[in-house]
């Protein structure tokens, strides 16, 4: 076994990923197990290009490691926390054999019980500000953990694993339009994503990006999504009564690419979600003012007959994700955005491109 000859104790093997992260249209928010991540609805998702917001991962493995470690952004963070280590576990139960002829080494299934793990991550957008980072984050983790360790699971499989390390993860295996199943099993077997349709369905909808701060949030989703379940009256008739309905018309407006239907649904969705967060005690503002003006420009211009309609989501935190029909509505919006909301340097101006990221300030 390679592993314990000295002469290769010098070996290290790695693996790169790359994952997008994913914004959800019709939101998760609340789970009905903790430590598992069920949540108590169904959600719907895009994934965007990989050539903008994403996450990438490496991962290596080698005898001379002595512990599991893990960087992000550059700083080391503890791997300590139960999600960092259910994904570890679910994936080295998975672990084949894996060879590599040309630098000798023969890596069997026993042996990733043993080995140890050095993972680098490096997400480039804001961490932790409401731009899905966890998502891209661990469906990036469990992805390229799985190559390393040559585990034979589809997406599927692998999206129950990235839940497990945060819900909205489990989207992020797939491009396109992609659903995360509630499930009904109480151990999560059932819970996994699947694609509605892959990125070439409806590749002329164009989505921007206005990060209005790339602060961290002062309340985690994690944290919030479990206060909003413990004390607001209005989430179990968001989850029982008004997400069923919205999943079944999200389907079939994004099957046959019904814009206006679409932008109905994700603008009222991501206003419900809002309302719960302020419907939560204490109240959770994920928003702010320039969120709450942009809100106000894009309905201005939904409600005025000539122009073309756009969408708007926030996730939980104040960055507005914006899509249009198309390029051309894409770069209108860009132009009445930047007219609104210019950018506070020229150096931030270099950034405010279509589907990248922009600071914005309150022209007011
Ligand atoms: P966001 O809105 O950015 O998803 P969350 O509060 O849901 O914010 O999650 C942020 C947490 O996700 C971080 O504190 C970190 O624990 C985890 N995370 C973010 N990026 C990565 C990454 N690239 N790899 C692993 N974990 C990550
Ligand atoms: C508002 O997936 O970040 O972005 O499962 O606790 O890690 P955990 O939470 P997370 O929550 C995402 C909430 C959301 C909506 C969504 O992505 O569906
Ligand atoms: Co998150």
């Amino acid at each position: 076994m390679a592993v314990e000859s000295t002469k290769k104790e010098s070996w290290v093997l790695t693996v790169m990923a790359q994952t997008p992260t994913n914004i959800a249209v019709i939101k998760y928010w609340g789970k009905r197990d903790e430590s598992l991540i069920l949540p108590i609805n169904d959600s719907i998702s895009v994934t965007l290009d990989p050539s903008h917001l994403c996450t990438t991962t490496t991962v290596a493995v080698s005898p001379s490691f002595t512990s599991d470690r893990m960087w992000l952004n550059g700083k080391e963070i503890p791997l300590s926390g139960g999600r960092y280590q259910n994904c570890l576990r679910e994936i080295r139960s998975r672990a084949s054999d894996v060879e590599d002829a040309e630098k000798g080494i023969k890596i069997t299934k026993k042996d990733w019980e043993k080995l140890h793990l050095h993972i680098a991550s490096y997400n480039n957008f804001p961490t932790a500000a409401g731009l899905a980072s966890s998502a891209a984050g661990f469906a990036c983790l469990v992805f390229s953990l799985a190559k390393l360790m040559n585990v034979k699971e589809d997406n599927g499989q692998l999206s129950a694993i990235a839940r497990q390390g945060s819900g909205s993860a489990c989207r992020s295996l797939y491009g396109g339009f992609v659903k995360w199943i509630m499930g009904k099993d109480d151990k999560g077997s059932d819970s996994i994503a699947v694609q509605l349709v892959d990125e070439n369905h409806w590749d002329e909808l164009v989505i921007l990006i206005a990060v209005v701060s790339s602060r961290q949030k002062e309340t985690s989703s994690t944290s919030g999504m479990r206060e909003t379940v413990d004390t607001s009256p209005l989430i179990q008739h968001r989850a029982a009564e008004v997400v069923p309905k919205r999943i079944l018309q999200m389907e079939e407006a994004i099957k046959n690419r019904d814009f206006p239907t679409f932008v109905q649904l994700t603008c009222s969705d991501s206003n419900q979600f809002h309302a719960v967060c302020l419907d939560t005690s204490p109240p959770i503002f994920y928003m702010n003012d320039t969120s709450h003006r942009i809100i106000s420009c894009v309905e201005k211009w939904n409600r005025s007959e000539e122009t073309p309609q756009v969408a708007y989501t926030f996730d939980a935190g104040p960055n507005a994700v914006l899509i249009a029909r198309n390029r051309k509505t894409a770069a209108l919006l860009l132009q009445r955005l930047l007219f609104h909301f210019p950018p506070q340097s020229d150096a931030d101006l270099n950034s405010y491109v279509v589907g990248d990221k922009s600071i914005l300030k309150d022209a007011g």
